[in-house]
């Protein structure tokens, strides 16, 4: 029984969510998928299904137990060292989701009197992860999206004013989740570096995607195994689920002793481990996924007149929420899947369609897609 002030709140919530048009519902996959994060289009390759079973067979199907205690095995280090080696550094450690991995990482490297600064546009994990280091104390800057001489200005100051022993951290995404657009990674590395400050980057976005090795925008943009905590997902490009952290040996072992979404939770399960293995092998042996994916989102970008872009995100702002999800089912309806995206996963008033491409798409598929877009969006205002 749900006690009726418990009923009350719940049923205002859901009028207010509705009234504003915001309300969020499950709809399962249908039609062509124009917006998942399958970029290498790998989520469904028979090699992974067989690697996850093979592991199932030989390890079990779940992993029995947190990683210090014995949920441990062969595969998770293979994985360990595999994601070091691609993304060049000492060490990796792994966490159950990206989610996971942002929001309690953070709160485990700043604390009291040390500081950590966001862009603006950061996902909602790097969001929460700052928030719970502001709840223990760290003071939280916010940067203006993109822009390094905001960071650059509220370090100093911040700074100027700390304590010599106080740190801090910076944390960015890589590749931005919801405008497809990318952080300047070496801009970015010398302020944190002029300032002793550590960078954090949120790779969830570009690993398997960009870089000539597919290792991701560090290594597209020239600063590969320089970049101290390098995050990434493996549900996404590489087709399995799970997240890891790049780190130097001493980072990783801070963090396997603080991290509580590292330590208080059963580990990857082997299945998932071995499916995540052959998505990076395949990932880096197929380079044709990584350049196909993102000559699709080439076309799509030119078709919707945008300027070019670097990764397999197009963003189609429509402005209003209500008209957003209407494009989305009108594109639905065609056979499309394509979703609204709405506030809060997004700005107010910037309601947009995410569209994604993918290595498994064909060209008809994209061009229809472009059709239908096209007649959809030509009886609607955008900003
Ligand atoms: C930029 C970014 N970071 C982190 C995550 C969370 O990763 P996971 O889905 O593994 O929890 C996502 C998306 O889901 C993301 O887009």
């Amino acid at each position: 029984m749900i006690p009726s002030l418990w009923l009350d709140r719940l049923r205002q919530q859901a009028d207010r969510r509705r009234a504003l048009g915001r309300d969020r519902a499950i709809h399962p996959a249908a039609g062509v998928d124009m917006c998942s994060n399958d970029y290498l289009g790998l989520r469904c390759d028979p090699r992974l299904a067989e690697a996850a079973a093979a592991a199932a067979r030989t390890f079990g199907a779940g992993a029995g137990a947190a990683r210090l205690l014995r949920g441990t095995g062969p595969l998770h280090d293979e994985l360990e060292n595999a994601l070091a080696r691609w993304k060049g550094t000492e060490a990796c450690l792994l966490f159950n989701t990206g989610f996971q991995a942002n929001a309690t990482l953070i709160p485990a490297l700043v604390g009291a009197g040390d500081a950590v600064f966001s862009d603006a546009l950061n996902h909602a994990s790097l969001v929460d992860g700052c928030r719970m280091a502001r709840a223990g104390g760290a003071h939280l800057g916010i940067f203006r999206h993109l822009d390094v001489e905001d960071l650059e200005t509220q370090l100093s100051t911040w700074r100027a004013q700390a304590p010599v022993s106080a740190l801090a951290l910076v944390a960015s995404d890589a590749v931005f989740s919801m405008d497809g657009d990318a952080a300047d990674l070496p801009a970015l590395l010398d302020v944190c570096e002029g300032h002793g400050a550590l960078l954090l980057i949120d790779e969830a976005h570009a690993t398997g995607l960009l870089g000539p090795d597919g290792a991701g925008l560090a290594q597209a943009q020239g600063v590969h195994g320089r970049i101290p905590l390098v995050m990434g997902t493996l549900g996404k490009a590489i087709g399995a689920f799970g997240a890891f952290v790049c780190c130097a040996g001493s980072l990783r072992d801070h963090l396997l002793n603080t991290a509580r979404g590292f330590i208080f939770s059963t580990a990857l399960p082997p299945p998932v481990v071995g499916a995540a293995l052959e998505g990076i092998r395949i990932a880096r042996a197929e380079p044709w996924r990584r350049e196909r994916a993102l000559t699709l989102a080439g076309r799509l970008r030119q078709a919707l007149d945008q300027p070019a872009a670097l990764s397999a995100i197009i963003p189609v702002s429509v402005g209003d929420d209500a008209e957003a999800v209407r494009i989305a089912q009108v594109l639905q309806a065609s056979g499309y899947d394509v979703r609204a995206v709405r506030p809060p996963t997004v700005p107010e008033g910037s309601a947009r369609l995410r569209i994604t491409t993918g290595a498994h798409l064909e060209d008809g598929q994209v061009e229809g897609l472009i059709a239908a877009l096209t007649e959809a969006l030509a009886t609607t205002r955008r900003p």
